[in-house]
């Protein structure tokens, strides 16, 4: 399936948000802000914000109302790029074809950065013109993906586990929370803001938490097919750390058929929605079949 024609309006539109909501680069602090803004704008596929836009969409949100969920999910994504790329973290000095944070401005600024970018995400939620009941179901979504039950306690997984070998149940729930948590609440808010019932956001948190499995599978995938050029990030990081991976415990043919599973479980979950899914099913493609 092509990309859906929908996505590069969605991606300028998101673009623009970003721009007005970050904090303005003449404006003290002038580094902090200058970070801020080379974290997040510019750069990146966007994966996170497209998924609240298809979700929404598929509910019949009203899109202005899709923004700021969107720019918040890609906020809070950015900051955890910003933190994993530290010398404490991965240690790496490429991201989005451009130095890291800590590369191009310094260490205590990328801890900065990434710590503001996180709180501007929940200050957009909590200030947009969504109604109350609505913002209150976001910042629940959002803030529990990112924490310790979500994004954060994945990260602590993945530190523990390198230079060991995982069970495949513990590698997968690693995987579900560093990166399948945030992808799971995108397309909850995205569901949330189009007041979908229980029946429909059980439905899509399996197709989301299929999605999400999938995209770290195939990030491990192409940190060993793809070159650092065409990934704007350095290559072969995770053999050079001694990360556990999919390719890593399964072999490179194990973890390709892993994705095909996991394609057929997206398909399986959005039965029945016929082409107000097609957003969906593109991101599913995307998340599955990506070069970068
Ligand atoms: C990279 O995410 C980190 C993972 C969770 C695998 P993306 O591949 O979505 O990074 P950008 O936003 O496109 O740069
Ligand atoms: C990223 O996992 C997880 C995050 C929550 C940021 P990776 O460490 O594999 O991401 P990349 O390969 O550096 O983008
Ligand atoms: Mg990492
Ligand atoms: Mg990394
Ligand atoms: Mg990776």
């Amino acid at each position: 399936m092509a990309a859906d024609p929908r996505f590069a309006a969605w991606a300028a539109g998101l673009e623009n948000h970003l721009d007005r909501v970050l904090p303005a680069a003449d404006a003290a602090p002038h580094r902090l802000h200058a970070a801020m803004r080379h974290a997040v704008l510019g750069g990146g596929k966007r994966m996170r914000a497209l998924l609240v836009y298809a979700s929404g969409t598929l509910l019949q949100a009203d899109e202005a109302t899709l923004h700021a969920p969107a720019a918040a999910v890609e906020l809070i994504h950015a900051y955890s790029l910003v933190h994993d790329d530290l010398p404490a973290m991965d240690d790496d000095d490429l991201r989005r074809g451009k130095p890291t944070v800590h590369i191009a401005f310094d260490e205590a600024t990328a801890i900065l950065a990434g710590d503001a970018l996180q709180t501007l995400a929940f200050e957009h939620l909590a200030c947009s013109d969504a109604p109350a009941l609505l913002r209150v179901e976001w910042l629940a979504t959002l803030s529990r993906a990112s924490g310790a039950a979500g994004m954060c306690g994945g990260q602590a997984l993945d530190i523990d586990a390198t230079g060991t070998q995982q069970t495949l149940d513990a590698l997968q729930r690693m995987h579900a929370l560093k990166t399948g948590a945030l992808i799971r609440a995108a397309v909850r808010m995205g569901a949330q803001a189009g007041a979908a019932d229980t029946d429909t956001l059980a439905r899509l948190d399996d197709f989301a938490t299929a999605l999400g499995l999938a995209f770290q599978v195939r990030d491990d995938i192409l940190d060993i097919e793809a070159s650092s050029e065409q990934l704007g990030k350095t290559a072969g990081k995770d053999v050079a750390q001694a990360k556990s991976t999919y390719p890593a415990l399964l072999g490179m043919d194990g973890a390709k058929a892993k994705l095909e599973e996991l394609a057929a479980a997206m398909h399986d979950a959005l039965v029945g929605h016929g082409a107000r899914a097609d957003a969906l099913h593109a991101l599913g493609e995307l998340a599955v079949h990506r070069a970068h």
